[in-house]
């Protein structure tokens, strides 16, 4: 048997509800902040081709996607990313949602054996782990600094990068919300050529940001403005899920180096996970069409805007600088803290140690909670005022 299995961690959520269950919750409707799984409604536009296309189920897609997909993404990168010079023949993959391919990408890089061959954030998506675990090596976490919530590459040592293989970047992150500078990016461009390693660098929140002005910057985009045009060990994931709301059409991509794709490409053809037909051709209207995803932005700076000034005198929230999460610290244990605003206010919320590990003593998520403001606007608005009557009531 795969030996990483039995090192595989239990889901936040699962330990959310063992941490729950059995709890006797204040008597009016749950209102959940604990999943980042939005709740806008998906865009009409897609949702009509899907069922105008449902009959291409007849048909095998094929692993590498349909062309005019590719081309698409291509089309999209290059507009809201300025990389005019990616061909989608040989720098775009259609994944089934970057989840998957977060995963599969560490099974096609890593080779078994061996710790400290994948880098990862910390606080980080739990996928990270578990790729690097069932690729036969041990993550090496890299925390997030307290003060600005981003991992600090500069504690890495020569060795530890001489050893990675593979480095996965979370931008716009999740928990934080925080966004790497293009400095930062191209820091760690220059380091994955130095020690020839790549960066997985997971996208998912690019799109939602507060300010229409400065969007979040993306690895690829770094790389082209650094002349590094052709994305030599740079790969970024990118998905729909969150971006226009439809989280279970299971649509993503993956681009940028040309030879890595062709290697995950070959991955792929043998794991056999081919997007079906009518979701890649879904997926071309959703990619086709910003307006939905501006109206989106627009809901949850709505939501930021009403939330956290309801919230500020009693928590560190501010509205984060990307992504849809709040991740204020808590007055007393995170997993205590959690329980109380169940039982006070039916609100749930995700402990923060959940999404990290310990580091040197040290948990990066502990003592914070992280609040995902994917309902409606009324809702986190509830949400708020109860959380707010829970904390009046003291410890
Ligand atoms: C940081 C991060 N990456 C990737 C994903 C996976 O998204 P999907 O598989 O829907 O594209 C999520 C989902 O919550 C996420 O939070």
């Amino acid at each position: 048997m795969n030996p990483g299995l039995e090192l595989l961690q239990p889901y936040p959520f699962e330990r959310l509800n063992a941490l729950t269950t059995g709890i006797t919750s204040a008597d009016v409707t749950r209102i959940s902040l604990t999943i980042g799984e939005p709740q806008h409604a998906a865009p009409a536009i897609v949702l009509d081709t899907l069922r105008e296309q449902l009959e291409a189920v007849q048909r095998y897609p094929n692993t590498r996607g349909l062309a005019e997909l590719r081309q698409c993404i291509a089309q999209w990168l290059a507009r809201r990313f300025g990389t005019p010079e990616l061909d989608p023949e040989r720098h775009v993959l259609p994944v089934n949602g970057t989840r998957e391919a977060l995963f599969a990408i560490a099974q096609t890089l890593i080779t078994p054996g061996g710790e400290g061959r994948v880098i990862c954030p910390n606080p980080f998506y739990q996928i990270y782990e578990g790729a690097a675990f069932l690729a036969g090596t041990t993550p090496r976490f890299l925390s997030n600094t307290p003060d600005d919530n981003r991992p600090d590459f500069t504690a890495v040592s020569e060795d530890d990068w001489q050893r990675c293989e593979l480095l996965y970047i979370c931008n716009p992150g999740n928990p934080s919300g925080a966004v790497l500078s293009i400095e930062q990016l191209q820091g760690l461009i220059d380091l994955a050529e130095q020690h020839d390693f790549v960066i997985a660098s997971d996208e998912c929140y690019s799109e939602i940001y507060p300010d229409d002005r400065c969007p979040p910057t993306g690895l690829l985009e770094a790389a082209a403005k650094m002349g590094h045009s052709h994305y030599r060990n740079c790969l970024v994931f990118h998905s729909l899920s969150k971006r226009s709301n439809i989280p279970g059409l299971r649509s993503g991509f993956v681009a940028g180096d040309p030879d890595l794709i062709a290697r995950f490409s070959r991955y792929r053809t043998y794991h056999g996970c081919a997007m079906p037909l009518h979701h890649q051709l879904a997926s071309i209207t959703a990619w086709s069409d910003e307006q939905h995803v501006q109206e989106n932005r627009q809901r949850y700076r709505d939501k930021f805007a009403a939330v956290v000034p309801l919230l500020k005198p009693w928590l560190d929230v501010a509205p984060p600088e990307a992504g849809f999460y709040l991740w204020p610290h808590t007055p007393i244990d995170d997993e205590r803290f959690a329980i109380e605003l169940l039982k006070r206010a039916n609100v749930a919320v995700l402990p923060g140690r959940y999404l990290a590990r310990e580091v040197d003593g040290h948990n990066p998520g502990f003592n914070r909670v992280r609040m995902a403001l994917v309902a409606d606007l009324n809702d986190c608005v509830t949400a708020a005022e109860r959380i707010v009557e829970a904390m009046k009531q003291g410890w």
